[in-house]
């Protein structure tokens, strides 16, 4: 695997990548991430244009990816709302993606729909990066995570990882319990009943080898873990507001809960939180959660220098 092998490709699924591909990136993060540290900016993506179209709200994800494409030397346009592009007129989404690939070098499309980057890969002749479809896939905020867990623990084979929250509509947790299948680790998954994580997936994590073991009881799972993926309930994803409220608070990470966990214990979450996490959680050294977020910026660069062909 050489730098040559990303030249154009999309960034849709977790599903496309092997475990080489993933290490790659993050070595080639990481790389990038000293050079930054030594240099203050770069200019590898001098003269190259990132779009970016973000159909959803998002803070950290359209910032990070942004601020990454400035870091890189090069610049961004895009829209952050829908509502403010010709999408409020009727636009299709091909058309709009036939229309900015014209404008641009790479494109970052959040949409809420699921399969909504791969129909914008299959359209343009730009690379098509997913920043988030639907319930479906955030393959961006998977390689983060990883190299944030690699830089914690300095490996991410023979971890014990529990994922709490909404595991059925959290795209999150769908790329990375994907990506993790190819790590020996071992998986708890913590949710109320009804949003325990697709079939589909936990089949597919089991017939890769992993040890998956589901759970309602947080308090009960916390002290054998090494790390806790805490996650939002997805409330836009839910088809009534009544289903909403059955599990709305059902669980939050406080000092309490974490009494019997490992001192070593890392809590992360793809924020924004709304109360699954406790502020009181922010000050001990189990919050990795901020660190996560600087994390976005290398795994970025990395991507959109890979895929444009320029680092
Ligand atoms: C997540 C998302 O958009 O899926 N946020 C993010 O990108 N960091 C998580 C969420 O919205 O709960």
């Amino acid at each position: 695997m050489d730098k040559t092998d990303w030249i154009g490709r999309d960034v849709v699924s977790m599903r496309d990548f092997s475990k080489e591909d993933i290490e790659f990136v993050l070595d080639v993060a990481e790389a990038l991430e000293d050079e930054l540290g030594k240099k203050g900016s770069l200019d590898y993506a001098r003269g190259k244009i990132l779009a970016t179209l973000f159909y959803e709200p998002s803070t950290r994800t359209r910032l990070s990816f942004e601020s990454a494409m400035h870091r890189l030397g090069g610049s961004v346009i895009g829209f952050s709302s829908a509502s403010s592009s010709s999408v409020k007129k009727g636009e299709s989404l091909a058309d709009t993606i036939r229309t900015v690939e014209r404008y641009s070098d790479v494109i970052v499309l959040r949409h809420p729909l699921d399969g909504a980057a791969r129909l914008a890969a299959e359209v343009a002749s730009v690379p098509v990066i997913n920043a988030g479809d639907g319930s479906n896939q955030h393959p961006t905020q998977t390689l983060l995570d990883l190299y944030t867990i690699r830089r914690a623990f300095g490996r991410i084979d023979g971890l014990t990882i529990g994922l709490l929250g909404d595991l059925k509509y959290g795209r999150t947790v769908h790329s990375l319990a994907e990506a993790l299948a190819f790590y020996d680790v071992e998986l708890y998954l913590i949710s109320p009943e009804i949003l325990r994580m697709p079939r589909h997936i936990v089949e597919e994590l089991r017939e890769m080898g992993v040890e998956v073991h589901e759970s309602t009881n947080l308090e009960e799972t916390v002290p054998k873990l090494d790390l806790l993926y805490v996650t939002r309930i997805q409330r836009e994803r839910f088809p009534d507001e009544e289903e909403y409220m059955k599990v709305r608070g059902s669980y939050q990470v406080n000092a309490a809960v974490l009494r019997n966990a490992k001192e070593s214990l890392k809590v992360m979450h793809p924020l924004p939180r709304v109360d699954e996490i406790h502020p009181e959680v922010d000050g001990t050294g189990h919050a990795l959660y901020f660190d996560q977020v600087f994390s976005g910026i290398p795994v970025r660069m990395a991507l959109l220098g890979l895929t444009l062909g320029v680092l």
